[in-house]
Parts: structure tokens; C-alpha cells; sequence
């Protein structure tokens, strides 16, 4: 494994591992995955050296962090944990009780990266911001972190805080190279950090969905990626990502991962559906790809041109009440499940 190197106290790996298919409806991936395998994938992910594990408050309403925390048992300590708030109640005194639940959840005493789901269209960050400030101040929280943020706003969120916001937590594959305008150029130049979500494009990028294979998940059949049209206008980039994979002995789904972690600034996060597959994706960070590979592979991405930009489905083209709406919900969801003690 590699790591970061932005002066935490704890190592990050470049390769981390996402967890919103933990117990979540919309993987879909069923109770033996979220009883069984997703521990399995924590305890071997440890063993392979992966240190960053990202999780959320509203993956599978509070689920994904109790599964997360009890998986990683002793080993809680020793890792670089990141959860997310859902800023639909911005205030300071609702971002410090959301902390504590998580902390509950997850079984910690600290939580190593606190991120900012994604922008209030509507609140300023300076509230939220100072529930974070006082948050570090009491040990809560070790470092700040956003996500689905603009440079402008990540910088704005900065200076309320009065303190680094380490981490800005976007959607960065071959599919989606929106964060090589301007957020990897000044995580690098600040010693910040870029955390890619959806580096493997939902899995798409390893190659194995096209014509009549399609998933069969709810994020993924709403997903404008996955509709024939996109993975039609993806097959160029299909056929380049196996050619280089062929050259290393390796899949396509390590290469797209190999090339997303080449930049210094970023460390990914993809999610796994099975223990092989948190394997395959940790062994990605020892592949090396030459230039004439990268350039191959820059260049067919940036000739994709998908049919519909999708969002993610927790960051929001919605409209501001639509969000507000929908982090409500998931929220209501999750302090629910709380209550009952699931
Ligand atoms: N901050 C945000 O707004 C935000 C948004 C989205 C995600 N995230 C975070 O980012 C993490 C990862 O993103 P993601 O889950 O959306 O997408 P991803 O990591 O690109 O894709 C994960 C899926 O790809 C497939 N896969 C994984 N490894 C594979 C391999 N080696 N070979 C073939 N297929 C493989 C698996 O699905 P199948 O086996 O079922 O095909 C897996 O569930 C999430 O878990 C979450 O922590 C954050």
C-alpha cells in the first residue's frame, strides 16, 4: 500500500475503501452481505494496509457506521476514519449532535475526517463551520473535511473555519474528470487532499456491464452511465483500459484505479461487493503505469462524452428544496433508526 503524505497524525492510504453498500437499500447487495461479507472486506482491507474507510451518516440510515465500527472492532483506533454530516440543519449545535451520534455509531471516541456531505444551497458554511471549530476544539473531530464542493466554496469554508479543511471528497474517475480544472491543482499545491468517490464509476469501468449485463440495483439502473447509450459511447475507453490491463497482467478495474491514485493529491475510495474485489482494488496501488499509458488512457476519456452528466445521487443538481428535501428524509431516517436502536 501507499499512503498520503499531509502531516495527519494517521497514515491514509491512497486506496481506502467506501462503505455506502454497507446494509444500504440502494446497492441492494441483500442482509448475508451486510452480516457477513462486509466484515469480511473491513478485516482483510486491514490486513492489506488500508487505513482510510469512508462512511455516512445516511448510508443505510446510520447502518453502513455501526457495521463499519463493529467490523473494525480494537482496530478503530489505528485507522483514518471518515464519516459525513447531511447539512440540512446547518447550525452549530445540530453539526455537534450529528458528531456524537456518529461517534456512538461507529464506536469511537474521535472522528478522524469530519466532511460536510455536500453544500447547503441555501445556509452559508459559517455556522456550520463553527460547530466544526468547536468540535476540534473539544477532540471530537481531528480534521475537517467537504464534499461535492467547489474551490470557491471549499476555501470560503476554510477561512470560517480558521483552520485547513483537509479534504474535499468529489466524484473523480476516466468518466469524470470535472476535478483536474482547478480542485487537484490547489489540493496539491496546499498539501490538501482530494478523496474520489466512484473512482471505478460504479463499476463500470471494469468493463463487465454491457449489451444484456446490466445491474440490476437501483443506483445503478437510475444511473445515466449505465443506460446503453453511455456504455456504447464508454466502449473506446473500455477497449483502452483492457489493452493496458493486458499489459500488466491485470484487470481493467485496477488500471482505472492505478490512474485515478497517480496524482499526488488523491487518495480513492472505491466500495466492493465482495472480499476479491477489496484484493484486486488494494493491489491496484502497486501498479505503475508508463506515460504512453496514461496519455492512451487521458486521451480516449477525454474524447467521452456521456449523453447526461449524472450527479451523484447525494450530491445535488436538484433544486435547493429538492436537497433539502432528500437530506431531510435520510436524516429523519437515520435519527429514527437511532431511537429503536438498530
Ligand atoms: N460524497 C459523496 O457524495 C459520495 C457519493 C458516492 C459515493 N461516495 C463514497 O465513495 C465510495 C465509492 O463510490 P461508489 O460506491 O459510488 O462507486 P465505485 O467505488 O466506483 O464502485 C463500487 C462498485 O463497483 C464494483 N466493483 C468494485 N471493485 C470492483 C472490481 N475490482 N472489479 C469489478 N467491479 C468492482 C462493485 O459493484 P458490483 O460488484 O455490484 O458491480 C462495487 O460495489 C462509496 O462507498 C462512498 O463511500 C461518496
Amino acid at each position: 500500500m501507499r499512503y498520503l503524505n499531509v502531516g495527519t497524525d494517521k497514515k491514509i492510504s491512497k486506496i481506502g475503501l467506501g462503505t455506502w453498500q454497507f446494509g444500504s437499500r440502494e446497492w441492494g447487495y441483500g442482509e448475508p452481505y451486510a452480516k457477513r461479507e462486509a466484515y469480511a472486506i473491513v478485516r482483510r482491507a486491514l490486513k492489506l494496509g488500508v487505513t482510510l474507510f469512508d462512511t455516512a451518516e445516511i448510508y443505510g440510515s446510520g447502518r453502513s457506521e455501526r457495521i463499519l465500527g463493529r467490523a473494525l472492532g480494537e482496530d478503530r483506533e489505528s485507522v483514518f476514519l471518515a464519516t459525513k454530516v447531511v447539512p440540512v440543519v446547518p447550525s452549530a449545535l445540530a453539526v455537534k449532535q450529528r458528531a456524537v451520534a456518529s461517534a456512538k455509531r461507529l464506536g469511537v471516541s474521535r472522528l478522524d475526517l469530519y466532511q460536510v456531505h455536500w453544500p447547503n444551497p441555501l445556509v452559508p458554511d459559517s455556522t456550520i463551520m463553527r460547530g466544526m471549530r468547536s468540535l476540534q476544539g473539544s477532540g471530537l473531530v481531528g480534521d475537517v473535511g467537504v464534499s461535492n464542493y467547489s474551490l470557491e466554496r471549499w476555501r470560503a469554508a476554510e477561512e470560517k473555519l480558521g483552520n485547513r479543511v483537509l479534504c474535499n471528497q468529489v466524484r473523480y474517475s476516466l468518466v469524470d474528470r470535472s476535478p483536474e480544472r482547478d480542485l487537484l491543482p490547489f489540493a496539491e499545491a496546499h498539501g490538501h487532499v482530494i478523496i474520489a468517490f466512484s473512482p471505478l464509476a460504479q463499476g463500470m469501468l471494469s468493463g463487465k456491464y454491457h449489451g444484456t449485463d446490466l445491474p440490476a440495483n437501483s443506483i445503478r439502473t437510475t444511473s445515466p452511465l449505465f443506460q446503453p447509450e453511455n456504455l456504447a459511447r464508454s466502449n473506446d475507453l473500455i477497449v483502452t483500459l483492457r489493452e493496458v490491463a493486458d499489459a500488466h497482467a491485470a484487470t481493467s478495474a485496477q488500471i482505472a484505479l492505478a490512474w485515478a491514485i497517480h496524482h499526488p493529491a488523491v487518495a480513492a475510495i472505491p466500495g466492493a461487493s465482495s472480499v476479491e474485489q477489496l484484493e484486486s482494488n488494494v493491489a491496484a496501488a502497486e501498479i505503475e503505469l508508463d506515460d504512453d499509458e496514461y496519455q492512451a488512457l487521458d486521451k480516449v476519456s477525454a474524447r467521452l462524452r456521456p449523453a447526461t452528466v449524472p450527479d451523484a445521487p447525494d450530491r445535488l443538481s436538484l433544486s435547493a428544496l429538492e436537497h433539502a428535501a432528500r437530506g431531510g428524509w435520510y436524516l429523519a431516517k437515520t435519527v429514527w433508526h437511532d431511537v429503536r436502536g438498530r
